[in-house]
């Protein structure tokens, strides 16, 4: 009997059939934008797109979502066009498609890693059903600039957190297996350096050395490569001087030789057409030569592929072989997902109707959101609260938001349909009070424009005061809009905007039992409420469930266990601030100004990187560490519940390098565990180090382990640990 096929095979005879033209037509991805199932267009770009879709020349396209449509564009293409080779249709499905979970950066706050990948595979299953093979997620760029509003997408400041959560989300998405019509591509990105625009500002200039290039930024990339994501995104900015769009070192050197990476890449939006504006191209056609040849292996919405590349390969400035290449790669994936054997099989009306808002998805972002709560202060156990025992007033213009807590990336879901906290307070009591205070942002906020801020008008803040001085207790939700972080969002302010600060302290002066309900898409700067509100609660945004999750953690049904993924500043000037920084020549303080520090601030973070409290308490004893086999060094503590709830800690641990060639972190995570603790009981946890968590990477890009003293730390967050040193022979 004759074998199958392999895939490989299936692609070469299918590539020896193509035109020039028809392989370019594979690399060019379309935004659609009209109505499809409706007439063919006339006229303008939907027209251009419509014919070339006919003729071949897309391999693919975004936006375009709903079982009916995409089979009217799949047909259009597998029965009018002379091969007939399928589109890939791709979305930013970034925390779910219509039910959405905690943006990633919340997300990240749980590190729980299988609650992450259940989260990727909800989504998944949703967006599968509605037409959808390919997602734009998960963003894996590490950042340690909260003014970058696209903090919110990623995994935080952590290399070592942000690579466990990229392996978690791509299989999350792609699952077991990539043919099933419920799983779909992931795509890494934004290939590289993105998260470090300098000064936060969105799409600039990126420059860093190798050290921070290969250590921070590289490897959660490389961590979803050998996950076997099966696209990656590049991305809008230059790194070192040069677009990353036509980096031929970052994407064929390191993304395609050194680790092997068989799936394909697409640009970001038009950026291989900003290859221009960036200095980096002198017009569109230079901008194809420069992508192709660079390893850019579809264009997303430049045109400069469809209108260029052929000529390039004519004229003799692309050679073909590059071309080949890059569709081979795309029309792998496609034969990976199964679209040969049938095209429409993500367009099951049924499945459709099925899986949108089914009610698994909401079970499942309700407890991701839940993980995802980070309880940063609790005075006096003033969380949680006692039901029906005293009287609550609900305070901020955010406790009544159903759209806020979805986020900014929130394009398939339906306005209004997040869970606000008003709500989620009412399945628990109707015994509460509500006063919204005064404007706090402006209407009309939407995904494309600036969120308008009211700074001025104070009218409501009296109202909220009065109800204040009658209540035992304030839950006061204040926060960021959703649309104020996300992509192009930055801000030089990182405190609560508008008169927030203001509403607070009014409240403040007649009742100080406030709980303070952080809603917000990156780290603020709070010093003024950490210091005066005795209970904090970092909710983020957390989804179609926000205000379910919220109420279920202020009334102790869940019982916070999430820690921060980002440094929390005290004053933006500080920033970038991380952990695992670098030590100066001069870190003590000294009794004259010549040591490294600021003169009007402390050096030290509001809330640290890994920081969150429980409802109980735990503590830390025997440590323990055994480097008698050096090959996989133990670290051990046990970790006892002295509170009186059960609870979940996430026991942390960092090592720092004392003395290496290129010098290391003051303290760099290396592993963690999150474990769950009866009340009255102990638990111990055990660390193995090998070369894997010990070395790091030379500026040649090679991986080496040095031998020399380490310090160990396991405690409950970067600053606070039982501590201990060993040797690596
Ligand atoms: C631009 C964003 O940078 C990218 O992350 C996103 O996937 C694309 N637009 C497509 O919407």
């Amino acid at each position: 009997m004759a074998q199958e096929k392999s895939i490989d095979q299936k692609v070469d005879s299918l590539i020896k059939l193509m035109t020039l033209e028809e392989k370019v037509g594979q690399m060019n991805q379309y935004n659609g934008f009209w109505d499809v199932t409706g007439p063919a267009p006339h006229g303008g770009n939907a027209e251009v797109k419509y014919q070339h879709l006919k003729n071949g020349l897309v391999g693919s396209m975004l936006n375009v979502v709903g079982t009916e449509e995409v089979r009217k564009l799949q047909q259009l293409v597998v029965e009018e066009t002379r091969l007939g080779i399928p589109l890939i249709f791709g979305y930013d499905v970034i925390h779910g498609y219509k039910t959405l979970a905690p943006i990633p950066l919340a997300e990240a706050a749980s590190w729980d890693m299988e609650a992450i990948e259940k989260s990727a595979r909800t989504a998944a299953e949703e967006a599968s059903a509605v037409g959808l093979n390919w997602t734009f997620a998960p963003m894996v760029d590490i950042s340690r600039d909260a003014r970058w509003g696209r903090v919110m997408e990623g995994a935080g400041e952590d290399t070592y957190l942000g690579t466990c959560i990229a392996k978690a989300r791509v299989k999350g998405f792609q699952g077991g297996d990539l043919s099933q019509p419920n799983t779909i591509a992931a795509c890494a990105k934004h290939f590289a350096g993105y998260g470090f625009a300098e000064a936060g500002k969105d799409y600039n200039t990126v420059d860093v050395g190798t050290a921070t290039l290969y250590n921070s930024i590289l490897p959660p990339f490389k961590a979803a490569v050998d996950a076997d994501v099966k696209t990656v995104m590049n991305g809008f900015n230059t790194l070192n001087g040069i677009p990353v769009t036509g980096n031929s070192f970052l994407q064929r050197d390191v993304l395609k030789e050194k680790w092997g990476f068989e799936g394909f890449v697409i640009s970001d939006w038009a950026s291989i057409m900003e290859m221009i504006p960036h200095g980096f191209a002198k017009d569109l056609k230079h901008a194809a030569e420069l992508g192709a040849k660079a390893g850019s292996d579809m264009d997303m919405e430049s045109y400069a592929y469809v209108k260029h590349l052929v000529e390039n390969v004519k004229e003799g400035k692309v050679d073909e072989t590059l071309v080949d290449d890059a569709v081979r790669r795309i029309l792998k994936v496609k034969f990976e997902l199964g679209l040969f054997d049938d095209p429409y099989k993500y367009c099951n009306e049924e499945r459709e109707k099925e899986r949108l808002h089914h009610k698994d998805n909401h079970a499942s972002v309700l407890d991701m959101a839940m993980k995802s709560i980070v309880l940063l202060k609790n005075e006096h156990n003033l969380l949680p609260l006692k039901k029906d025992q005293q009287k609550i007033a609900v305070i901020g213009e955010l406790a009544d938001d159903k759209n806020s807590p979805l986020g900014s990336w929130r394009l398939g879901s339906d306005d209004n349909s997040g869970v606000s906290v008003i709500e989620g307070l009412k399945a628990y009591t109707e015994d509460f009070k509500y006063a919204k205070g005064p404007k706090i942002f402006h209407e009309g906020a939407n995904f494309l424009n600036e969120v308008g801020v009211n700074e001025t008008d104070r009218t409501g803040i009296d109202e909220a005061v009065e109800l204040a001085k009658e209540s035992d207790i304030v839950l006061m939700v204040l926060g960021e809009h959703g649309f104020q972080s996300g992509e192009g969002r930055s801000r030089t302010k990182l405190d609560l905007p508008g008169v927030q600060l203001e509403l607070l302290q009014a409240v403040h002066e007649v009742n100080q039992n406030i709980v303070l309900i952080l809603m917000n898409g990156r780290p603020l700067t709070i010093n003024w409420e950490a210091e005066n509100v005795p209970a904090i609660l970092e909710t983020w945004q957390l989804g179609s469930q926000a205000g379910n999750a919220i109420a279920k953690v202020l009334f102790g049904d869940y019982n916070p266990s999430g820690k921060l993924p980002m440094t929390f500043p005290r004053s933006v000037g500080q920033v970038p601030i991380y952990y695992n920084h670098f030590s100066t020549g001069r870190p003590n303080p000294e009794a004259n100004v010549f040591w490294s520090h600021y003169s009007d601030e402390k050096n030290e973070p509001l809330f640290p990187f890994g920081y969150g409290l429980s409802y109980t308490t735990f503590e830390y004893s025997n440590f323990q560490i055994d480097d008698s086999d050096q090959n996989s060094i133990k670290v051990s503590a046990t970790i006892t519940n002295t509170g009186d709830s059960d609870g979940e800690e996430v026991v942390q641990l960092y090592i720092h390098d004392k003395t290496a060639s290129i010098a290391r972190p003051v303290k760099e995570l290396k592993g963690f565990q999150k474990i769950s603790i009866p009340s009255g009981t102990s638990h111990n946890v055990e660390f193995n180090l090998t070369d894997k968590e010990l070395g790091f990477y030379n500026h040649q890009y090679q991986y080496v382990v040095e031998p020399g003293e380490f310090s160990v730390m396991v405690g409950t967050n970067s600053q606070e640990g039982l501590t201990g040193t060993f040797t690596k022979d």
